[in-house]
């Protein structure tokens, strides 16, 4: 039966964990609050290691509303550092990467070195009676952990350390991410028209695999696929177990050659990271995506594809194959996930729908949708109110 206009607004009748409402996607205030309150908060990834392999290579990023740097510094350490002048805020950095051991800030050519110290102030002598000297002039530092060579950070100096948030939530992928040092071998970026917590949906929940026609033939028609239980994590985090696929049944080559560190032939594994960040194995090649929010209609998703770091050609060949055949912009995957969320924002965005349900509970079996209710669990904790009433504020 149809609803009215009247019911279709009411309520779920549902516990307050199993929906959540459409404003957490869309209202500009909530998203503000996110940025500070949650972004600033937890662990992001920044970069891979590989990225700025020599002494003063850097990447700039934007993260919760500030530009990062993030610096191999000339001690060999990494470290990052907020994007702004100490004198007057400028952005010091404009590049996307580069490679360079003094920075020198573009308005009033104060400089810094590659470990957050100011090295120059322009005409000094100016600043002699108040006091202001190069020596108390640093940049502002961020914290950063490293696993597997993914650098993260955290803006929060007070938020847990980098092993506490992350506890055991790469352990399904220490045998192969850890076993050799990897490398980056492709990065897309893509601007989708969705909320950045709609595109980590895609990640966190498995009851839209049927949309992947390649997925729907080489995983789900294996009986075990089902029977998979998440295995969830304190701070929001999850994985799923290995599993099998038989690509012969899309037509591609099963994956028997060249295969990962503790991968064996055609295995899939899975581990989320909270709040986004997915990582994906298929055998030989790695997937790691992150988003970056614009605002609460438009996200960055970034996508880095990893090999093994000096491996032959021909390795390296394979893995960039099996990598885009599912992952590039040109992949199956992509623009199939891609597609579902912008379909969900364009009804979201004037309120056409209120809520959204995830209510499915299997005893934690691969449908369930307890990564997500982990997720929005999580959200409530950082924001001060539950997503299924998030004009509740506590804070
Ligand atoms: S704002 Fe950077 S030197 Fe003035
Ligand atoms: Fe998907």
């Amino acid at each position: 039966m149809s609803r009215t206009a009247q019911q279709w607004m009411e309520t779920p009748a549902l516990p307050g964990s199993d929906y959540v409402d459409s404003q957490i996607y869309t209202d500009p205030h909530i998203f503000e609050e996110e940025q500070k309150l949650l972004k600033r908060a937890t662990w992001k990834l920044a970069c891979h290691e590989s990225e700025i392999p020599e002494l003063y290579d850097y990447r700039t990023l934007d993260h919760a509303g500030f530009s990062i740097i993030v610096t191999r510094s000339g001690d060999g350490n990494i470290r990052a550092f907020i994007n702004a002048c100490s004198h007057r805020s400028a952005t010091i950095l404009s590049e996307p990467a580069g490679n360079a051991k003094q920075w020198m800030c573009p308005f009033h050519n104060w400089t810094y070195d590659t470990e957050g110290n100011c090295t120059s102030i322009t005409l000094p002598e100016g600043y002699e009676e108040a006091g202001v000297c190069k020596e108390k002039a640093g940049l502002r530092e961020v914290r950063n952990g490293m696993k597997f060579g993914l650098v993260f950070i955290n803006l929060d100096d007070d938020a847990p350390s980098f092993d506490e948030f992350f506890g055991d939530a790469f352990e399904t992928l220490e045998d192969v991410m850890g076993a050799e040092p990897l490398e980056v071998f492709h990065h897309h970026k893509a601007m989708m028209n969705a909320n950045w917590k709609t595109w980590h949906e895609t990640n966190m929940e498995f009851y839209h695999e049927f949309l992947h026609y390649v997925n729907r033939n080489i995983a789900m028609s294996h009986k075990s696929y089902f029977e998979r239980r998440l295995k969830l994590y304190p701070y929001g985090h999850g994985t799923v177990p290995p599993m099998q696929q038989t690509y012969e049944r899309a037509g591609l080559k099963e994956r028997t050659d060249k295969p990962l560190p503790g991968m064996s032939p055609s295995e899939f594994r899975i581990a989320l990271l909270y709040p986004d960040t997915c990582i994906l194995v298929r055998t030989t090649a790695i997937r790691i995506d992150t988003t970056t929010p614009i605002s609460p209609n438009l996200t960055l998703v970034e996508q880095r594809g990893f090999g093994i770091k000096g491996e032959p050609e021909d390795v390296r060949n394979v893995r960039v194959r099996d990598h885009n055949q599912f992952w590039g912009p040109f992949g199956r995957n992509f623009p199939e996930d891609g597609n579902a969320v912008e379909i969900v924002e364009k009804n979201l965005r004037n309120g056409a729908a209120p809520y959204g349900i995830f209510a499915r509970h299997e005893d934690l079996k691969c449908m369930d949708d307890a990564l997500i209710r982990t997720f929005y669990d999580e959200w409530g904790k950082y924001m001060g109110r539950p997503a299924h009433n998030p004009t509740n504020v506590t804070l």
